[in-house]
């Protein structure tokens, strides 16, 4: 595992950024797995950049998201499918046919769950995985006490990420506590990933995913058994981590 430090939230978006944009220089086709929430925002705002700079070309890329929440519409502003258009696919050439996030509108959602692992192996698999953590350690939706062997599925939200992504909606009791994640599997198979924390509220999650037991209740921990992952982390985030102890 690496883990770089970064001063503050513009630094670890840049350092993202150019790990992202550099792979599809190297590899044009690239299958890149995206994530949603506050964190991810600035890399993005960065990959557009990067894109109105002519430095990088998303025409051959496809991209398959981490999740979605159960029946919210797509055109609804709290879907992810809506988030990603406003915040990356709507201002760089992706062909958004190639831009899969799991259908959590599907009359068949287990047949979408199983459709969408197939959709990405048919693709070679993921090449880099982008992801945020939650404060209790999930990784996409995850959440703590989760099957490691688990592909694609359906997810009941723990109440703390109900909690923490109020933020997002009028109240509470709008958001939705189900959800369609890719399985820790899925996600492992990528191969490689890089993983993003800011703010002190994510310096628990991040110095257990690191240093801690590798262990189901702490989804991220399970990061420590990939062969090619960096955390990206701002020194907040970092607060509780030892370098020394990192190899
Ligand atoms: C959400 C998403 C995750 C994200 C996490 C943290 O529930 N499903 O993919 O990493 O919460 O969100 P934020 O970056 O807003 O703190």
């Amino acid at each position: 595992m690496r883990v770089i430090v970064t001063k503050n939230y513009d630094e670890m978006s840049k350092v993202a950024a150019r790990m992202i944009v550099s792979q599809v220089i190297l590899k044009p086709n690239s299958i890149l797995g995206l994530a949603t929430g506050s964190t991810p925002i600035g890399t993005y705002k960065e990959i557009i950049k990067s894109f109105e700079l002519g430095i990088v070309d998303f025409k051959e890329v496809i991209s398959f998201n981490l999740d979605e929440y159960l029946n919210i519409e797509k055109e609804n502003s709290q879907s992810y499918d809506y988030f990603m258009k406003e915040n990356l696919f709507n201002h760089i050439n992706i062909n958004k046919k190639n831009t899969y996030i799991p259908d959590g509108m599907s009359l068949d959602i287990l047949n979408e769950c199983r459709l969408y692992d197939k959709k990405i192996f048919e693709a070679g698999g993921l090449d880099i995985q982008l992801l945020g953590i939650g404060r209790n350690g999930h990784i996409g939706f995850n959440e703590p006490d989760i099957q490691f062997e688990a592909r694609t599925h359906v997810v009941e939200l723990d109440q703390q990420t109900i909690k923490d992504n109020a933020r997002f909606f009028d109240s509470v009791d709008q958001v939705p506590t189900k959800a369609i994640s890719m399985g820790i599997k899925t996600i492992m198979h990528s191969k490689k990933i890089i993983l993003l924390a800011s703010g002190k509220e994510k310096a628990d999650a991040v110095f257990e995913a690191v240093h801690g037991l590798i262990r189901p209740k702490l989804p991220a921990s399970v990061l420590q058994l990939h062969p090619d992952v960096v955390f990206i982390v701002d020194e907040e985030a970092g607060l509780r981590l030892d370098l020394k102890e990192i190899y």
